[in-house]
């Protein structure tokens, strides 16, 4: 049995999570976590709200409140939609936590006291009426290139130069329009990335076979470039104060303690149990456990170079991440979700128009692995109704009913499997290591192409081997191919658990039958655990068709391209 450590990138607070964000690292996290726990490995799977910086500042501004208050509201918010989605964490927590600020004032300590953190004079924008420094995207004014008027202060959005925020004409704060601004000295510090190169450079080098090539050349080509010293303090009023002398009125930067997050939601779990529970036997313990970190492209600089040099500078045996998964986007419709313009399906509506499992499946069909994906209905509908309905769930409501109707809800008696069935086995035993291979290698696409063939195997078999013609002159020969045929049903449900817990809880329930490890599963052994005159229930339909008519509600209700 192995540790695995299963950390998905911590989502900001302030945004309202919508599809794109449960499939470029919440769900896929979860779907492994899941899956490894069925290998019989032991799991700790950790996620929380990314709560610092300036966005959670205009945020609670916007909505008139406390920044702490509308911090609890939207973590709630956060935490029961993955709720709904059936997400497995083992702990769901928050980066303004005070196990995190624990462990954030450590890592700087050991930073500082290794010489890694230096002292520098910047200019800064200051907002004389907003009583704050204003970070560069939160002052608007209009570019000197193009005279595009909402141009902000890091970049100018209609020709994509990057700005400084002095070079802005007639700027304005962001915030409260106003134009009161002082270019004002302020020092912060600085994590010396330059004087790491050198240890990270080698520390990457090592990950090289283990890396997919996404995150492997992203922390290359950063590399090749050159690091440069990364400022890790603001001049905000919500985030950890800086622990040390003459920066009173100071926090830590978001990007600086959001990743350190992951260890200190860890120590939040281990509060909940302490007598159980260790943080280092899970963060300080690279040999024995390994860390797989899921997230969107746009992370992964933080995650192949900050965060890993973040944590060499301390000098200590930290885990660092062993195997870096990275997903590009799914779009809707080919463009952006965008709540404002009423464009997509943000994920508390999702769960409220169609059940969990969907969506899963739908999304880990559709994993944007490696290129963007798009969402659209007709797409969502049609996988609900072929491969869902269709393949899987008329397999399972054709068979069970069947049985039930010629002899009753019980696996029928009798007989032994023949050639067809042998046949069946050894072409299923092959997919179901493909599959499981897929799952391990966190190929998400090519898995779930696997599982719908598994389906497929199973009718492909019931359409040959035809138990409702053969039942007319060998009663015997029809009961032997519906016990296969439920036991078949049984490993649809073990399979796909990971993807879709809800259904396969549902499907074993009508079976009778507990959830079983993954681990060495060998489809002939599986394929007698139902046993004749053991009792099923035929029950509700697993799935439900999508109708055209829903179909166009969600097109107008969501917005749709066409
Ligand atoms: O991009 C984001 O949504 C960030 N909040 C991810 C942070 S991941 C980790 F470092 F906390
Ligand atoms: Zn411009």
């Amino acid at each position: 049995m192995s540790k695995i450590l299963v950390t998905s990138a911590l989502p900001y607070i302030n945004g309202v999570p919508h599809l794109g964000h449960m499939a470029g690292c919440l769900l896929p996290s979860d779907v492994y976590a899941r899956f490894e726990r069925m290998m019989g490995n032991e799991v700790l799977y950790i996620c929380g709200t990314d709560e610092h910086g300036t966005t959670s500042e205009v945020g609670a501004l916007k909505a008139g409140m406390e920044v702490q208050e509308y911090c609890d509201m939207n973590h709630a918010r956060h935490a029961k939609t993955y709720k709904d989605f059936n997400l497995s964490f083992d702990f769901f927590g928050r980066t303004s936590a005070p196990e995190n600020k624990e462990a954030t004032y450590h890592i700087f300590e050991q930073l500082d006291k290794n010489g890694y953190i230096e002292e520098k004079s910047i200019k800064q924008v200051y907002s004389v009426d907003d009583k704050m420094f204003l970070a560069d995207r939160y002052i608007t004014g209009t570019c000197p290139y193009c005279g595009y008027d909402k141009a902000r202060g890091d970049q100018c959005e209609n020709c994509t130069r990057v700005l400084e925020p002095t070079e802005l004409i007639d700027a304005r704060s962001t915030i409260s329009g106003s134009k009161n601004l002082e270019v004002r000295e302020t020092k912060h510090l600085f994590l010396n990335l330059p004087k790491l190169e050198g240890k990270l450079a080698e520390w990457v080098k090592t990950k090289e076979p283990f890396w997919p090539d996404v995150a492997y050349t992203i922390a290359q080509k950063w590399l090749k470039e050159g690091l440069q010293e990364r400022c890790i303090t603001r001049d905000l009023k919500w985030g950890f104060a800086v622990n040390k002398a003459g920066y009173e009125g100071k926090v830590f930067y978001v990007w600086f303690d959001a990743p350190i997050g992951y260890i200190g939601i860890t120590k939040q779990w281990v509060k909940q149990d302490e007598a159980n529970r260790s943080w280092q036997e899970w963060w300080l313990n690279p040999e024995k456990v390994r860390h797989v970190e899921f997230m969107g492209k746009d992370n992964v600089p933080y995650h192949s170079i900050t965060f890993p040099a973040t944590l060499l500078g301390t000098k200590e045996n930290w885990t660092q991440v062993d195997f870096l998964k990275g997903f590009s986007y799914l779009t809707y419709e080919g463009g952006k979700f965008s709540k404002s313009e009423n464009r997509g399906i943000f994920a508390e509506d999702a769960i409220k128009e169609f059940p969990a499992d969907y969506w899963r499946y739908w999304i880990m069909a559709n994993s944007p692995e490696s290129s963007d994906a798009s969402f659209n209905w007709d797409l969502f509908a049609g996988a609900v109704n072929k491969d869902l309905n269709g393949v899987l769930g008329n397999f399972v409501s054709r068979v069970l009913k069947m049985t039930a109707s010629k002899w009753r809800e019980q696996v029928p008696e009798g007989g032994e499997y023949g050639a067809a069935e042998k046949e069946l086995i050894n072409a299923l035993q092959q997919r179901v290591s493909d599959y499981i291979k897929y799952m391990e290698e966190m190929e998400f696409r090519k898995a779930l192409g696997e599982l719908r063939a598994i389906w497929v195997e199973g009718n492909n078999y019931i359409s040959a081997a035809e138990p409702w013609s053969v039942i007319k002159e060998d009663e015997q020969r029809a009961k032997v191919i519906l016990r296969a045929c439920i036991n078949l049903a049984r490993i649809f449900a073990l399979l796909c658990a990971p993807i879709m817990p809800d259904t396969a809880a549902k499907l074993l329930a009508k079976l009778n039958m507990p959830q079983v490890e993954l681990k060495g599963f060998d489809v002939a052994k599986e394929m007698t655990a139902l046993r004749g005159g053991e009792p099923f229930v035929v029950g509700e339909p697993l799935f439900e068709r999508i109708s055209t008519e829903k179909i166009e509600e969600m097109k107008t209700k969501y917005g749709s391209a066409k």
